[in-house]
């Protein structure tokens, strides 16, 4: 093996196949059914795509050309065509299923509102024609800073409604995180609240838009607050106005305006684990269509499914997989306020249980936080209902695949463990539930018109079984990210530069099995040079994650004059009780005996440190890269905007190792 790829260490070699009554009732049954969409695909890439827009949406005006590659890799999809995001959401269901619930709301009190698909068009009008009574127009920028509820959504339908571009600030950002994204965006106006609940108690957003807007941010010329907890709040005269009071007095239909099908939908700042937030921009047309091709293959979206994602719409997930795809396929979602385990551990499964969730999407952190917490919590509540689980944001230990297999799915419902990005807008590698059998930890194979592939330094493919290498998108797809707001050198330099200009390099590190199918060793960033081994941190923390004991890990490569790089593991224990030096010690052995007996010698970690809690982003991603700067006793000049708790930074570097 050529060293200077990464090599795969851990072998999981658990398969799991959809049940033939899943696979019968399917939109694609079977792997023949699938095989047939792929080999339409790669026979006439961009006819397929065709095919897929004027099926799955609605035309203003038709689009006559397919991919525009006159200035690569600044691509454009169906650029003559032009449509409104919102009224292929909503309006064009009006007529069939306007009665249809189309959002089922909980509160994190308990209260529980619901939208049918004709109030959310009236909402969405009515907020609209408030946008524009303010002087919003297309193209404007507006932020939304709210907490998860219906007005989050209402409010992001009715920027699409008028072709304003919205950018949403994840409700948990502070101050400074908020003006810089207003600065960036150079918005118009805000659009806030004056508080949300999370985790019992009020996060003050209008108080914290107040120092951003008070810090800079002089673009800002009208604050729009909702009001939903009722605490009090200070109103800037001639700028802050009430939602409740503006909504009262407009219309409740508002003419969409067609745009174009590259216009931007929306920009979202994303730095995930590493560096500093960048404006993801997506495109209106080539982005929606993404959105509801992937509900169909890899949600397998029906008629009758009560969906829950429940991501944020403060992250891509909550934008594709909440707000934008299953109102595009005319689904019923539920959304929730607050936080997973308030009052206590069993919320979630109450949500799916009461609401009757047919499709449940969330991220690992969550199931492993849900698996420390006991399977006695999830099985005292009704799941029947629950017929497809679905998987996000980091690769999905083995373990945990299992545990939600049999504890939350009861070993009836597949798993889709979806690979994309912010960038790439909606999944790429995943999962096609009826057609396809699943493997834990294995994102499986790449979607129809999805061109992936793994490659060395130079660009070859590795083809080589558990060699890893560079995942890289090898041709354009209608919903990938267009540019970096205002950046395009950046846009340029991160993604294309490396393969000047030939693949989208994601950042990832991946290998093939031997059945094609893709499994995610980490990002490119965290990977381990160890004695001359390249090793991504998903397999070995993997490995750890399926100790009993162990609740999470995290691996890091620590500077060794003789290894090169030596391996450090941070780990939280599932017990609570804090262990005594003596006992620690011992659980140290026996871990790095588990490390060498699941994936060998190679992979034992030279140094374990438990801790409380692992630094992460919000959005619940390991920051490695923090960890890293801890090792190494630096002092932390990384942005750390986007990390959940400054907290795990006080405990981390005094842990107990
Ligand atoms: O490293 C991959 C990881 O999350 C990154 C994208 O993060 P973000 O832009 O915040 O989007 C999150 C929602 C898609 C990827 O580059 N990632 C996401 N999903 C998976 C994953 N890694 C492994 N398996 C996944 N299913």
């Amino acid at each position: 093996m050529n060293k200077e790829n990464i090599e795969s260490i851990l072998h999981e070699k658990r398969i799991f196949f959809p049940s033939s009554e899943f696979s019968a009732a399917a939109h694609i049954p079977s792997k023949d059914n699938l095989h047939k969409i792929h080999s339409i695909a790669n026979r006439d890439f961009e006819g397929f795509w065709a095919t897929q827009a004027k099926t799955e949406l609605t035309w203003h005006q038709d689009f006559t050309t397919v991919l525009d590659r006159s200035n690569p890799p600044f691509y454009g999809w169906f650029i003559d065509g032009t449509l409104n995001v919102s009224f292929n959401c909503i309006d064009r269901h009006l007529e069939a299923h306007g009665e249809k619930i189309a959002i089922i709301s909980e509160r994190e009190s308990g209260e529980i509102t619901t939208l049918t698909y004709r109030q959310l068009y009236q909402r969405v009008c009515r907020f609209a024609n408030v946008l524009k009574s303010q002087g919003v127009s297309i193209g404007d920028r507006v932020i939304i800073y709210l907490p998860m509820i219906s007005e989050a959504i209402i409010a992001m339908q009715a920027c699409a409604r008028i072709g304003a571009i919205h950018s949403v600030v994840f409700g948990g950002f502070s101050a400074q995180s908020l003006k810089d994204r207003i600065e960036n965006t150079r918005a118009k106006l805000l659009i806030t609240a004056d508080g949300g609940y999370r985790g019992g108690k009020i996060v003050p957003l209008k108080a914290t838009a107040d120092i951003a807007l008070a810090k800079g941010c002089p673009t800002i010329e009208q604050v729009i607050v909702l009001k939903c907890t009722n605490q009090s709040i200070t109103i800037e005269q001639g700028r802050d106005i009430w939602w409740h009071e503006a909504e009262a007095n407009a219309h409740d239909k508002c003419t969409p305006t067609w745009v174009n099908a590259e216009h931007p939908l929306f920009i979202l700042y994303t730095s995930g684990s590493t560096g500093k937030p960048k404006g993801i921009q997506h495109s209106s047309a080539g982005y929606l269509l993404g959105t509801i091709t992937t509900m169909k293959w890899v949600f397998d979206i029906r008629q009758e499914d009560i969906f829950w994602c429940t991501a944020d719409v403060g992250w891509i997930t909550g934008h594709s997989y909440v707000a934008y795809g299953p109102l595009a396929a005319g689904a019923t979602i539920v959304i929730y306020e607050g936080a997973p385990s308030f009052p206590d551990g069993g919320r979630f499964w109450k949500i799916c249980q009461d609401h009757k969730v047919s499709i449940f999407y969330t991220a690992p952190t969550a199931i492993r936080l849900f698996m420390k917490m006991g399977k006695e919590i999830p099985e005292s509540y009704d799941l029947s209902r629950l017929r497809l689980l679905g998987s996000v944001g980091e690769p999905i230990n083995p373990e945990a695949w299992i545990w939600y297999h049999q504890v939350i799915g009861r070993e009836r419902c597949p798993i889709v463990d979806t690979w994309w990005q912010t960038e790439t807008g909606v999944h790429m590698i995943a999962p096609v539930p009826g057609a396809i059998p699943t493997k834990p930890g294995s994102c499986t194979l790449p979607l129809p018109g999805i061109c992936v592939a793994i490659v060395d330094e130079e660009g070859n493919p590795v083809t080589s079984p558990h060699e890893g290498g560079h995942l890289v998108i090898t041709q354009p797809w209608p919903s990938m990210v267009r540019t970096i707001w205002g950046d395009k050198q950046s846009y340029y330099d991160i993604y294309w530069r490396k393969f000047e200009g030939k693949y989208y390099l994601a950042g990832d590190s991946a290998h093939l099995d031997e059945d094609g199918y893709f499994w995610i060793l980490g990002r490119d960033d965290d990977i381990l040079n160890v004695a001359g081994h390249r090793l991504g941190t998903m397999e070995i923390e993997s490995a750890l994650v399926a100790h009993p004991q162990v609740a999470e890990a995290a691996i890091i490569g620590r500077p060794d004059g003789i290894k090169g790089e030596a391996i450090l593991a941070y780990i939280t224990l599932k017990d609570i009780e804090p262990l005594d030096e003596e006992k620690q010690n011992l659980l140290i052995q026996e871990l790095r005996i588990w490390v060498s007996h699941q994936i060998g010698p190679i992979a034992r970690p030279d140094e374990i440190k438990f801790v409380d809690n692992l630094p992460k982003t919000r959005s619940g991603k390991i920051m490695r890269r923090l960890l890293r700067s801890i090792s190494r006793g630096e002092i932390i000049t990384q942005d750390i905007s986007t990390l959940e708790s400054e907290s795990t930074l006080a405990q981390t570097p005094q842990s107990k190792s």
